[in-house]
């Protein structure tokens, strides 16, 4: 841990019921990184996210966001984090505009300001000709997009987004991609979950693989392919495979 990390996990476990989901893993995410969490369906990606956004405390362990406890002080860190949920939780009785507008309400800012800069954002996502559209006639990968324009509403410095591009066309996916980089640029954190290999490999400076709430592996995509060989879905493949082979062996 230093003084540059953003995020501190340390021994982080997230039970359900009986269920361990986060197994005391620990991990440190440094200012303007973009890290990454790669993992099957069910390895705990999402828990240890939400945990981060601190929508929920974890079980056991400590995690820290700007120095904070999540635990202690989630008002404060909410405030400086943009956050995109796994879900679409967008309020479907308003339209596209009405959505962020309401969003920045939980900031603060002044409706003035919001509507600017809502319509920044929009424009942002290529969604300006949206504004006035009511959340049920956008499709899936339309709301994907509104989410992202949400999480900046705030103007963050740090991101967390859970499968930001799950669901987009190829051109939109490159589009977030662009904006991502962008946003990295001008000094932004970034954690982000996914599925695609190749985002992770354009989009992260270091990823977790992790497998039933345990972290296999943290280091750069570059030197993951360096050591195992193959791309970044050939390591991934090798060491989550690995894995369910020593659990088959141990079950059987
Ligand atoms: N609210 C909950 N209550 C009970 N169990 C849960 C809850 N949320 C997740 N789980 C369980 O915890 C484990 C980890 O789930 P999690 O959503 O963190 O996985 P994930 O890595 O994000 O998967 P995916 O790639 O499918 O999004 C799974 O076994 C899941 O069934
Ligand atoms: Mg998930």
């Amino acid at each position: 841990m230093n003084f540059m990390d953003v995020v501190t996990a340390r021994v982080l476990t997230k039970d359900y019921g009986s269920l361990r989901a986060v197994d005391a893993i620990d991990f440190a995410i440094a200012k303007g990184e973009c890290f990454g969490f790669l993992g099957p369906n069910g390895a705990g990606k999402t828990t240890v996210m939400r945990i981060i956004y601190c929508f929920m405390p974890p079980t056991s362990g400590e995690v820290k966001v700007f120095g904070m406890n999540v635990a202690e002080r989630p008002s404060d860190i909410k405030r400086r984090i943009g956050v995109m949920p796994q879900e679409d939780n967008l309020d479907p009785d308003l339209t596209v505009f009405e959505n962020l507008i309401v969003y920045a309400r939980y900031f603060d800012t002044p409706k003035k300001v919001s509507s600017g800069l809502a319509s920044e954002l929009l424009g942002f996502v290529d969604l300006q000709g949206k504004a006035d559209v009511k959340i049920g006639n956008l499709s899936g990968g339309m709301k994907r997009r509104l989410i992202l324009a949400r999480s900046l509403i705030n103007n963050p410095e740090l991101l967390v987004l859970d499968e930001p591009t799950t669901g987009l066309d190829p051109h939109s996916r490159h589009a977030v991609w662009d904006k991502l980089n962008l946003l990295k640029a001008k000094g932004a954190t970034l954690i982000l979950t996914t599925h695609y290999m190749e985002e992770a490999e354009k989009l992260c400076d270091r990823v977790a693989i992790m497998d039933r709430g345990k972290i296999l592996t943290i280091d750069s995509p570059g030197r993951l392919m360096q050591m195992h060989g193959g791309n970044l879905e050939d390591v991934y493949l090798k060491l989550t495979g690995l894995r369910l082979l020593e659990g088959a062996r141990l079950e059987s």
